[in-house]
């Protein structure tokens, strides 16, 4: 976003002199009126106020480093290297791209908006410009894969909690990792697993995506949601949401290192959008009633023959109708 200075000294809705904005942003009051112009073109809505000067008309929720930074607990500020883009392929590949140029710390990316967004299963995640949330972060466990059972749930249960502290009520689990809102999905997970570090250290890079602002989505072909559908736009500062996720992903990642996915199941049941629901696979076939995780994360269904657990990836579930 070329304009996104000019948008962010006019981010506060009021009215500011070409003037005064050529000052602040060192440059002639004819390079304010281009840069305006390239805004618009942006599809930012501004007036212009005759003889007083330029309005942002639509309110905008623009990312800012030095903000969730701010905003996070000590020890988590020192022990990320975050970094936040104007427009990325996929920040899953941007953490990628971290790591491999010998980033410092937990990597850490968010961007306004992906080109490449993607979700499981090979799908694309609609990844609008200034609209939502896109934040991806590197973690490494010991214990090798095995070790990894249940913790894209896991993540799911931090997800899940830090939205609730954040006032967003009726936040659901969708086995795996799917968040939702009683009127659709909110979000997703997308947890992807790098090779062996060295003897069973495993990496993994963890894409979090949560609609906030979204108001439109003509081309999502199931019920979807966003924070702002729920509550009113000004309320939700994508800044404020990122630092409570990254906080809480830390935590989570340090709590699941040390005791995996049995310390999370409770919190995961509570909020499980299956559990007792008529299930069918994807494919039609009828399988069961949902009856919960177990300890390794795998759903557990309640069919003739007795409960038959499903991993993640094997069959995909979606509630009868
Ligand atoms: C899903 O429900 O299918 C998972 C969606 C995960 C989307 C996030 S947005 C940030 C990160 N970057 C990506 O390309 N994907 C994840």
């Amino acid at each position: 976003m070329k304009s996104k200075v000019l948008v962010s000294l006019l981010s506060d809705g009021q009215v500011h002199s070409g003037e005064r904005l050529a000052a602040e942003l060192g440059v002639s009051r004819t390079a304010v009126w281009k840069q305006v112009h390239r805004a618009l073109n942006e599809g930012f809505e501004i007036e212009t106020v005759r003889g007083r000067g330029y309005r942002l008309i639509t309110p905008v929720d623009l990312l800012d480093a030095d903000e969730i930074l701010g905003a996070l607990a000590a020890p988590f500020r020192s022990s990320i290297s975050l970094n936040v883009l104007d427009e990325v392929d996929s920040t899953n590949t941007e953490v990628l791209r971290q790591i491999s140029m010998g980033v410092v710390g937990v990597p850490v990316a968010i961007a306004d908006c992906q080109t490449m967004g993607r979700g499981r299963r090979g799908r694309p995640w609609r990844s609008p410009r200034g609209e939502n949330l896109y934040l991806s972060a590197g973690l490494t466990f010991q214990g090798g894969f095995s070790a990894l059972d249940g913790l894209s749930l896991a993540l799911g249960v931090a997800v899940a909690e830090t939205l609730e502290e954040l006032g967003v009520p009726g936040v659901r689990l969708k086995w795996p990792n799917d968040i939702f809102l009683p009127d659709g999905k909110l979000g997703g997970i997308l947890v992807e697993l790098q090779g062996e570090l060295q003897e069973g250290v495993v990496r993994v890079i963890v894409g979090i995506g949560i609609n906030v602002h979204m108001s439109r989505a003509d081309d999502v072909d199931q019920p979807w949601s966003s924070l702002a559908k729920n509550s009113p736009r000004s309320a939700w500062s994508r800044n404020q949401i990122a630092s409570a996720l990254i906080g809480s992903l830390l935590e989570s990642a340090e709590v699941f290192a040390g005791k995996g996915f049995p310390a999370f199941r409770d919190p995961w049941q509570a909020r499980d959008m299956f559990r007792g629901r008529q299930l069918v696979a994807q494919s039609g076939g009828v399988v069961g009633v949902g009856c919960g995780v177990d300890e390794q994360g795998n759903y557990l269904v309640g069919a003739e023959g007795g409960v038959v657990p499903v991993r993640a990836g094997e069959i995909s579930l979606r509630v009868a109708v």
